[in-house]
This record gives C-alpha cells, sequence and structure tokens, in this order.
C-alpha cells in the first residue's frame, strides 16, 4: 500500500503519475479542455466544503446525473447485433423494394429482447421474446419489428396499453401476478392461441439464436405495376429451435440470467455467426375472402399457404458500446420502403403510430440522426430544428415545393390505392375464429410439450380469481377437450362448469 500524499502539490503528483504510467490521451472536460486533477474534488481548507467552481466536479456529477434515458415501456431488456441480409430469390413479380433484388446485400441490425419486465430484468422470465430487424436498405430503412410467436394476444391496437398493464407488475405492490393478466384475459378469448405459445416452452427459449422469428402481421408487397400482395414474413433459424422446459429453466435463473445476450455476444466473439433463412407466405386481395377466419387477424397464421424463401441474414458483429446501439436504437413498424406497406391489420394500424411516438420522447425529435438509427442514403427534406439537431438543414430552401431549389417525389414510392366502400364503424371484426388454431397448436405438440404446458398453464390458473379461471379453461375447453381437461384438473376447477360455459362460445 501507498501513503496517500496529502497538501497542495497532492493532485499534481496524481495527475502526473497518471500521465507517465500509460503515456494516455489527456483527460479532458466536455469542452475539451485538459482536466488537472480527477481524482480530489477542491475543497476550502483541509476540512472545508467543495468549491461551486469545481466545474471538473460539477459536470462530472451532472452528466452521470442524466445517463439513464427512458426505457422502453416494453421490451426493456435486450441485446442487439449487426449483419446482413442477402436477397437470395428474384420475387420482383411481388415487390419493388430494392432490399429484395436478387444477389444483394443489405446492412442489418437485430435487437433481441424480452418483453414486460425492465432493463436489467431476468433473462428467464416467461414472455415473449421480440426480434427486430433494421434493413439499412438503398431506398432507405425498413423495419421488421417481429417477435418468436408467429401470433399475439389481442387483435385491435385500442387494447394494447390494457394488455400490457395487466401483464406488468401490480402497481399497488409492484408484485408480479399472473392473476391480473387471466382477469384482462378473459374478456378476450381471441387470446387463446398465443397464451397457448406463451405457457408453453417456447414462452423460454434457450437462446436468442436457436429461435425463429415472425413480422406477425400481414404487411402489402407491391411491385413496379402497383399489383399487391398481402405477405407474412418468418425468419427461420439455421441453428434449430431448442427451447428450455421447465425445470431447465429453473437452473438457468438460479445460475445466469443473463443466458441470452451472453450466448449471442459469446457466439459472435468467436465467430459462431448465427444465420437465419427469411421466407414469406403471399395471398393476393381476392384470396382474403377464402379464410373462414379473417387473414388480417394478427391472431391468427395463415395454415397451408406455402411458404417462400427469399433470403439469409448472418449477425456477425457485437455492438462496441450497448447505449448508443442497441439501447438507442429505434426500430418503428412505420419505417417502411417503397413496395413494403402497412396491411389494414388494426393492431398493426396502431403500431404505426405507437413506436415513433414513443421514441421522440424516448431518443428524442432527432433521434433518428444517430448513427444506429442514420439510413445510408442521404435525408433530404424540410424538416428541421429540434432539440439535439446537428445537421439536416443545409440550404435556404427548407420547404417544397420550390423552383430554386426543388426535392423531387418519386413516382415508384406513391402507396397503392384500397377500394373502399361503406361506412365509419367501432365493431368487432367479422371472422373471430378464436379457438380452432389453439386446438390445432396443442394437438401438434408432443406428449412431453401438453404435459409441460398443462402443468405450467394449469399452475397459474390454479391461483387465478375463480371467475375468470372458468372462463379462460373454456376457451382452452373449446380449443381442445383433453387440453381444457388437463389445465381444469391442475387448475382444481369444476369441469362440468367449464363444459356448460364453452358451450355457450362460437369459433
Ligand atoms: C417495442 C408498442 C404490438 C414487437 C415496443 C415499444 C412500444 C410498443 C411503445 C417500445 C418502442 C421503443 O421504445 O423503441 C406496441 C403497440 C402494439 C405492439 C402499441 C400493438 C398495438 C407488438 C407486436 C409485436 C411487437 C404485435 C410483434 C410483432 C415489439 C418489439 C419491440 C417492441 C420486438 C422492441 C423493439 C426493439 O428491440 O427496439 N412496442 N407494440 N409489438 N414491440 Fe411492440
Amino acid at each position: 500500500k501507498f501513503a496517500q500524499p496529502t497538501g497542495a502539490w497532492a493532485g499534481a503528483l496524481a495527475a502526473s503519475l497518471l500521465c507517465l504510467s500509460a503515456q494516455a490521451a489527456p483527460l479532458t472536460r466536455d469542452n475539451g479542455a485538459p482536466v488537472g486533477n480527477n481524482q480530489n474534488s477542491q475543497t476550502a481548507g483541509p476540512n472545508g466544503p467543495a468549491l461551486l467552481q469545481d466545474v471538473q466536479l460539477l459536470q462530472k456529477l451532472q452528466r452521470f446525473d442524466r445517463e439513464r434515458i427512458p426505457e422502453r415501456v416494453v421490451h426493456a431488456r435486450g441485446t442487439g447485433a449487426h449483419g446482413e441480409f442477402t436477397a437470395t430469390e428474384d420475387i420482383s413479380d411481388l415487390t419493388l423494394a430494392k432490399v429484395f433484388e436478387k444477389g444483394s446485400t443489405t446492412p442489418v441490425f437485430v435487437r433481441f429482447s424480452t418483453v414486460v419486465h425492465g432493463l436489467h430484468s431476468p433473462e428467464t422470465l416467461r414472455d415473449p421474446r421480440g426480434f427486430a430487424t433494421k434493413f439499412y436498405t438503398a431506398d432507405g430503412n425498413w423495419d421488421l419489428v417481429g417477435n418468436n410467436f408467429p401470433t399475439f394476444f389481442i387483435r385491435d391496437a385500442i387494447k394494447f396499453p390494457d394488455m400490457v398493464h395487466s401483464f406488468k407488475p401490480d402497481p399497488r405492490t409492484n408484485l408480479d401476478d399472473d392473476s391480473r393478466r387471466f382477469d384482462f384475459l378473459s374478456f378476450h378469448p381471441e387470446s387463446t392461441r398465443t397464451l397457448t405459445l406463451l405457457y408453453s416452452n417456447q414462452g423460454t427459449p434457450a437462446s436468442y439464436r436457436q429461435m425463429d422469428g415472425n413480422g406477425v402481421h400481414a404487411y402489402k408487397l407491391v411491385n413496379d405495376q402497383g399489383e399487391v400482395h398481402y405477405a407474412k414474413f418468418r425468419w427461420a433459424t439455421l441453428q434449430g429451435i431448442r427451447n428450455f422446459d421447465p425445470k431447465e429453466n429453473e437452473a438457468m435463473q438460479g445460475k445466469d440470467y443473463s443466458h441470452l445476450s451472453r450466448d449471442l455476444i459469446e457466439a459472435i466473439d468467436r465467430g459462431d455467426h448465427p444465420k437465419w433463412d427469411l421466407y414469406v407466405q403471399v395471398l393476393k386481395p381476392e384470396q382474403l375472402a377464402d379464410f373462414e377466419f379473417d387473414p388480417l387477424d394478427a391472431t391468427k397464421i395463415w395454415p397451408d399457404v406455402p411458404e417462400r424463401k427469399i433470403g439469409q441474414m448472418v449477425l456477425n458483429r457485437n455492438p462496441q458500446n450497448i447505449f448508443q446501439e442497441t439501447e438507442q436504437v429505434a426500430m418503428a413498424p412505420a419505417n417502411l420502403v417503397p413496395g413494403i406497406e402497412p396491411s389494414e391489420d388494426r393492431l398493426l394500424q396502431g403500431r404505426l403510430f405507437a413506436y415513433a411516438d414513443t421514441q421522440l420522447h424516448r431518443v428524442g425529435t432527432n433521434g433518428l440522426s444517430l448513427p444506429i438509427n442514420r439510413p445510408q442514403v442521404e435525408v433530404n427534406n424540410g424538416n428541421q430544428d429540434g432539440a439535439m439537431n446537428f445537421g439536416q438543414t443545409t440550404t435556404s430552401v427548407n420547404y417544397q415545393p420550390s423552383r430554386r431549389e426543388n426535392r423531387e417525389e418519386t413516382p415508384r414510392a406513391v402507396y397503392s390505392q384500397l377500394p373502399l366502400s361503406g361506412t365509419t364503424q367501432q365493431a368487432p371484426i367479422q371472422r373471430e375464429q378464436n379457438f380452432k388454431q389453439a386446438g390445432e397448436l396443442y394437438r401438434s405438440f408432443s406428449a412431453k410439450e401438453k404435459k409441460d404446458l398443462i402443468n405450467t398453464l394449469g399452475g397459474e390458473l390454479a391461483r387465478t380469481d375463480d371467475e375468470a379461471k372458468h372462463i379462460m379453461l373454456s376457451f382452452f375447453y373449446k380449443a381442445d377437450t383433453e387440453y381444457g381437461e388437463g389445465l381444469t384438473r391442475v387448475a382444481k376447477a369444476d369441469l362440468n362448469r367449464v363444459k356448460t360455459l364453452a358451450a355457450e362460445l362460437q369459433d
């Protein structure tokens, strides 16, 4: 141990020792001025208070005090990686999007996430997992903001805030309580399929590399003739799917609850670069009428619609700084490019607004100018100023049109047209079919997967209020009688009451 030097010369000595030992670049304040002493605050004599004139002390504390930005209201905990997407098929019959020109390669940034809990919450928690990809295309950024599950709990954006409130901890006690979500979802039979996924072992993936991703919604692909196809995207993992069963998950929780981030970061660091194939399913507009359910309902998959493989993505570079890249990345379903448009899916329509809105608050007015969010093409419009602006308006013409210096509109970027008739309304969708796909999903599971699901979900339902529990059980019973009976047994509920409630349900 060295004796601590005291007295007036101590700071100068410490600074010169640090300089000598590391031969490093000088430490500076934010104004670039070199710092004389970063080890001791400036005080009035040996026993006096710290001085307001010590600007290094003040600035260091001020900057530290402001290190946090609001965390994402959902999907707060995530991990990201850079990579590239290669378009492997010619799909110019479907879309004019440059990202899908056969043979082209586009840089991407992917952020994987858990959903419900905060920035430093365990990654072992049962949850859907986010799988969001930003493609830096030659036509601007396209974000495919998806999940590992191919379906969602609800179908209308007006329900999203209530749903998330019911999934988050109790606002009075901050305690986790699944019975709150069942209280809410007992009014929403459309959640039956996605709840089946959530409480299956797919709710606890073993690694982000070993999981598929899904766009969930239908989007519209538009070709150079203006023809529209509705399209659903899926990332298929080439690492093989692997999920934890409840025992494995519990063991991991006690060992390392950052296992998902760690696995991805370590794999990329050692050169084991994960890959996914991108598949698309397409429907012509007139085919939307051919289904017993509404194909634009985000609680549904499109069974029996063939998939076409259209590209491959590899993740090959870890971020250098988690805050600047993974935390500040702003993924938004509204970031679309010519040739890819939103469908009329009511959930997606709400998302088009919500992400850009939250990001104006979370990363600020000029957040899209940050390196991780900036497109590889030049941004050229009259949007200007705002907090933290450092560019954009470079000429006297900050309006359009102009005879002096026009910014041209691009004919191939004009939106496709949707024929409409009727009146405005506030009504549920037609063709709900809430249970059929949930039953098919249950029956696709192995005996072990069914047993794990029934024990996990039945155990949670056992702790749910009596009425909500029986209503929830009737949904699962309606989906599949064996499934409903198994859950009723584990939840210690009344099977006759479940059957009576199920008999009243339409599918
Ligand atoms: C993140 C809202 C449905 C996947 C977010 C965020 C909001 C939000 C406000 C935080 C964004 C940020 O701070 O950057 C909504 C609303 C929904 C909805 C209002 C329904 C109306 C969905 C669906 C999916 C999804 C259906 C999957 C298809 C994600 C993902 C993220 C996210 C992956 C994290 C993105 C990232 O890693 O930065 N959502 N969400 N959300 N959401 Fe949603």
